[in-house]
């Protein structure tokens, strides 16, 4: 079906100016997890429905047809979660042939496209697996744990009121961005679905270290810190270093804020204890 290989040339072929000819098509295999709500599960798999897709569709846009498909025969559609698909609200990630958000490195689901596969493969899709991430239907899982980290105090708690002048509190550059790197993170889970301990120690430490790097985070930046590591352990596996996360993550955050993480939670111990003495 397909006439030639756009993975090789990372682009699509376009069709001659005037031409009427469809652009070139992939049919690929899909086996996807299927789960209603209370029963088992199990990979179910598609051909028909899964033919003549365009390289140029994001995998989401794939699913997309495949599902008008299944509904047209009356079959229930696959359920997934998304929303930007701009890889901003972190709502869709899945495991794609054993990989968190497929082959592409730095790229979520939505903004992976078919081109990145060849015509006739076979692809594998499969919602995350963590003890923390119980599955809903299908494609989706529940990742309120991670909700839960953030609620125990990723947050400045700032009496609210005017916004200050943004200039009143000096960053160095090197800080700000740093802070920046962190909050990139969009709460996507792949960190956890890619770790062998199901650790979630990516996404509590950008969570944590986006506030605790600036001068606005310091005030809370000890309690803050003993509390979301303390609620993280509450959900998920230790972390041993591993780097799968760093490897899976779509924002390419950096372990690094990991070792940042390990050393605040040390000093809270000590700070913490002090300024309970103090209260
Ligand atoms: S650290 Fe990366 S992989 Fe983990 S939740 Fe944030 S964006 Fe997703
Ligand atoms: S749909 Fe929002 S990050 Fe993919």
């Amino acid at each position: 079906m397909t006439v030639t290989d756009p993975a090789a040339s990372g682009t699509s072929p376009a069709p001659a100016s005037g031409s009427t000819e469809a652009h070139p098509t992939m049919d690929i295999t899909l086996h996807v997890w299927r789960q209603a709500p209370g029963t088992e599960g199990k990979m179910v798999t598609y051909v028909e429905e899964a033919k003549d897709i365009s390289p140029d569709m994001s995998f989401l846009e794939m699913l997309d047809i495949v599902n008008e498909r299944l509904i047209a025969k009356g079959e229930e559609p696959i359920a997934f979660e998304h929303d930007c698909r701009e890889g901003i609200c972190g709502s869709c990630g899945m495991m794609i042939n054993g990989q968190a958000h497929g082959p592409e490195r730095g790229t979520a689901t939505c903004q992976l496209h078919m081109r990145k596969f060849r015509d006739g493969d076979e692809i594998f899709v499969e919602p995350w697996r963590a003890r923390a991430f119980p599955v809903l239907r299908d494609l989706v899982v529940d990742r309120q744990a991670l909700d839960t980290i953030v609620a125990a105090g990723g947050y400045i708690t700032a009496p609210t009121g005017s916004a200050p002048d943004g200039n009143l509190i000096p960053v160095p550059k090197e800080v700000s961005d740093a802070a920046m790197d962190a909050a990139a993170c969009i709460g996507c889970g792949a960190c956890v679905a890619a770790c062998p301990n199901s650790a979630a120690q990516l996404f509590t430490s950008a969570k944590l270290e986006h506030l605790n790097l600036l001068p606005q985070g310091q005030a809370e930046r000890y309690k803050r810190t003993q509390a979301m590591v303390d609620t993280m352990e509450q959900f998920f596996g230790s972390c041993t270093m591993h780097g799968e996360c760093q490897e899976a993550c779509p924002k390419e955050i950096s372990i690094d804020f990991i070792a940042y993480m390990n050393r605040d939670y040390v000093k809270a111990q000590f700070k913490n204890r002090k300024l309970a003495g103090q209260q």
